[in-house]
């Protein structure tokens, strides 16, 4: 059984994904990454990572970081990943991911780095960028090759990322000879592009979130303060949040039978989600540090194994074995 075992798991395409490790998650995530994730991650040799030294390209505060480490692994178990079934580790706990992004960038130019979405952004801004938020693409080529990912789950604006990741492999096999496959993406399609509260694209930085551990009141607040246009009968943004959670069937008849009663189509549709969060959030509550440093350690020691033995490859190619 156990052989068995182990041939189904060599037999499967290997996949890595990470998430940056930057305060409570929110709708928006869940059902743009975790979900979709949680839904697949069993048909793939899996690993999730905590992009923890990702996030140092903007945290300042180590008591807000620390607590976004664990509170991220949380958000993870509770969703329903199961660390028996993929690796959930953190990148910190493995060296090897900060070699080998130095030996990338030993290989791509500057100006390639400076055509990066991140870094882009806040040079147009006029804000100046630190040499970590320059180096993000060959941190993240790192995670991604040192695994022998063959997919990469990400939503839309990691896509330019795994661009990089190949671009990397290519300079790496041209300068030393054939060591990495090409990754590929899995951008995560179907839900599209899920509204915040005020109809753009729910994230963080607008400010438009509606929590996914949230209580009730937190739930209810966030969702009342929808925007909607009064023109209508029908609140666009209220309705296009609801379809996560209900089949269009069922909406139909509610949104009829409420037309033009904002007030009460959003009251239904923070019940919806407070239903559907409900035993995510008792299990998270059940869920302690001492929990996710135990899963912790499993996961980075596994990880490390891998990521020692592809390592030693490296080196050896790139005339670091003596
Ligand atoms: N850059 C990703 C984000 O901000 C996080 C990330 C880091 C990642 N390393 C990765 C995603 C490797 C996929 C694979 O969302």
């Amino acid at each position: 059984m156990a052989i068995f075992a182990t041939i189904v798991r060599m037999k499967k395409k290997r996949l890595l994904t990470g998430l940056q490790p930057s305060g409570t998650l929110h709708i928006g995530n869940y059902f743009g990454v975790l979900k979709p994730f949680a839904d697949s991650y069993t048909d793939y040799d899996s690993m999730l990572m905590v992009a923890d030294l990702h996030a140092l390209t903007t945290s300042r505060e180590p008591a807000v970081l620390r607590q976004n480490i664990i509170d991220i692994v949380k958000d993870y178990l509770a969703a329903g990943i199961d660390p028996e079934r993929a690796i959930l580790f953190r990148q910190s706990d493995v060296p090897e991911h900060t070699e080998l992004a130095w030996v990338f960038e030993c290989l791509v130019t500057v100006p390639f780095l400076t055509q990066a979405h991140a870094y882009k952004d806040k040079v147009a801004k006029g804000l100046e960028a630190n040499a970590g938020l320059f180096n993000y693409p060959m941190l993240m080529a790192a995670d991604i090759l040192l695994y022998n990912t063959e997919v990469v789950p990400v939503g839309e604006d990691q896509r330019q990322h795994v661009e990089y990741a190949r671009e990397a492999v290519t300079k790496f096999n041209n300068a030393y000879g054939e060591t990495f496959d090409a990754p590929q993406e899995k951008i995560f399609a179907g839900v599209g592009v899920i509204p915040g509260t005020d109809g753009q694209k729910m994230s963080k930085s607008y400010k438009n979130t509606i929590p996914l551990f949230g209580s009730t009141e937190e739930i209810k607040k966030a969702v009342m303060s929808i925007v909607t246009d009064s023109s209508g009968e029908h609140p666009k943004h209220v309705h296009a949040l609801h379809r996560l959670f209900r089949t269009e069937p069922e909406l139909v008849g509610l949104y009829e039978q409420h037309a033009g009663r904002y007030k009460d189509l959003k009251e239904a549709l923070a019940a919806d989600i407070d239903a559907f969060v409900a035993p995510m959030r008792e299990k998270r509550e059940q869920i302690t540090d001492a929990d996710v440093i135990r899963v912790l350690m499993v996961g980075a020691e596994k990880a490390r194994e891998r990521a020692a033995s592809k390592m030693a490859e490296v080196r050896k190619k790139i005339g670091l074995a003596l």
